[in-house]
């Protein structure tokens, strides 16, 4: 089986340019579903889940390609507004199309996202919002229909800030007549990042980043060129990697703004972070300490995304740090694997506690999830001897080349093919 192979108690020292955002080109993707004409995604990751996407897209008769690092898409042939099967259990997040598709066709087929390895995914906002504009959906055997003849704007209130319900609804709202505005909205960066790419395809909205989006519907958007985003949780994953590992690395192309919560833990740490015009960089001699309580919450808060990534950071620390996840049901997959490395952690329900150790050791794990992968990767790079990463496909699902840019910032990791 193929693996990620890592040599640790290295100090880091380099530089590499942040990957773009996965959780930004996913409801982009989504959103040329929209537009009349081509649309060219500039700095476009090329991970598991951005291929997935583009298949879904070619299944319904639309044209992707890549040229260099973008990817070029024109929707003009769509026809017809089908999901099959086997392309939604390829990717979890593919329900952030059934918005577009309304909006686009006036019909959507798929079947239902199920659970994943962080516990159910529900999409009931998504879908109580959807009805809310005006669509008739039915469930009927793991199959979602949906169809409405005319979508009308209306207030929405979401009962939690969902990331992917508020972007499916920004979707769907564009193609419905008149206004609507998402209560409750969330606020992460990659909400903006769609306004903003909305925008520049025309369309009426505004309020992204704050708790109430306003999209003025209707309006027949056209294609654009955007750039997508430095990925935050990737930058904070290498930010975690220098903590564990020691060293000076810098990140060029991503913004302290868009993780301001991680910076500051990592700060309370020891590191020393400091943004310059072009990225971040980061230093840190001599043990870290441990922290106050890291609790995940939506933006701006402390991101579920990057807990793992923190908490393999602080396995060395001097003390102990607290966690509490309150996002997702599942999400210390990665802890009994951290163990087999030495760390002294255990799990309450939704808290982990972790006792900083003076020393980890390499050992063979296996990824549990994406960020869960991530995080034996970081734990690896302060370990002694070898640590080998299994799972990798789950780490490849949201990280275009780790391995490479780990090596970039002077680590010693290498992909060991099966
Ligand atoms: C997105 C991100 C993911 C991140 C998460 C939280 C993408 C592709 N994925 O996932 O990396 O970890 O935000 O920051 O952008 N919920 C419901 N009903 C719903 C929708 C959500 O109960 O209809 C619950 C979920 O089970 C979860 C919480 O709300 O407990 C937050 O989920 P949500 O913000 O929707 O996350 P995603 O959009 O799935």
């Amino acid at each position: 089986m193929s693996c990620f192979s890592v040599t640790g108690g290295k100090k880091l020292s380099g530089e590499v340019t942040i990957q773009g955002a996965k959780n930004s080109v996913l409801p982009i993707l989504a959103a040329t579903l929209l537009c009349r004409g081509q649309c060219i995604l500039e700095n476009c990751p090329r991970l598991r889940d951005v291929e997935a996407s583009i298949r879904i897209l070619q299944s319904m008769g639309c044209l992707a390609r890549w040229q260099e690092d973008a990817l070029v898409v024109d929707t003009a042939q769509m026809s017809e507004p089908v999901i099959p099967d086997e392309l939604m259990r390829e990717m979890r997040s593919s329900a952030i199309f059934l918005g577009a598709m309304l909006a686009r066709c006036g019909e959507a087929e798929l079947s239902y996202p199920g659970g994943c390895e962080l516990g159910p995914r529900p999409i009931d906002l998504h879908i109580n919002g959807l009805r809310q504009l005006g669509a008739d959906i039915e469930e009927n055997g793991g199959r979602l229909r949906c169809c409405s003849s005319h979508l009308t704007g209306c207030d929405i209130v979401l009962s939690i800030p969902s990331v992917g319900a508020t972007e499916n609804l920004m979707l769907a709202a564009c193609g419905a007549e008149g206004t609507t505005r998402i209560f409750n909205a969330a606020r992460e960066p990659e909400i903006v990042e769609l306004q903003a790419f909305l925008q520049l395809c025309g369309g009426e909205i505004s309020g992204a980043g704050s708790d109430c989006v306003v999209i003025r519907g209707g309006k027949q958007l056209h294609g654009c060129t955007h750039r997508i985003r430095a990925d935050r949780i990737v930058t904070a994953t290498y930010l975690c990697g220098c903590a564990a590992a020691g060293g000076e690395i810098f990140l060029r192309g991503t913004r302290e703004a868009d993780l301001a919560a991680v910076v500051t833990v990592l700060r309370d740490t020891g590191c020393r972070i400091q943004s310059g015009t072009d990225g971040l960089s980061c230093q840190r001699n001599g043990r870290l300490r441990a922290v106050s309580p890291v609790r995940t919450a939506p933006y701006p808060g402390f991101p579920t995304d990057a807990q793992s990534v923190l908490m393999a950071a602080l396995l060395c620390a001097e003390g102990t740090t607290v966690f509490e996840e309150n996002i997702f049901e599942n999400r210390y997959r990665h802890v009994a694997e951290l163990r087999r490395m030495g760390g002294d952690i255990h799990v309450l329900g939704r808290v982990a506690v972790v006792n900083g150790v003076s020393r980890l050791h390499g050992a063979g794990v296996e990824s549990t999830d994406l960020r869960g992968g991530a995080a034996l990767c970081v734990a690896g790079l302060a370990a002694e001897g070898c640590t080998q990463v299994g799972g990798i496909h789950h780490i490849c699902r949201g990280y275009a080349n780790l391995p490479g840019d780990l090596q970039a910032l002077g680590a010693d990791i290498i992909w060991q093919h099966e």
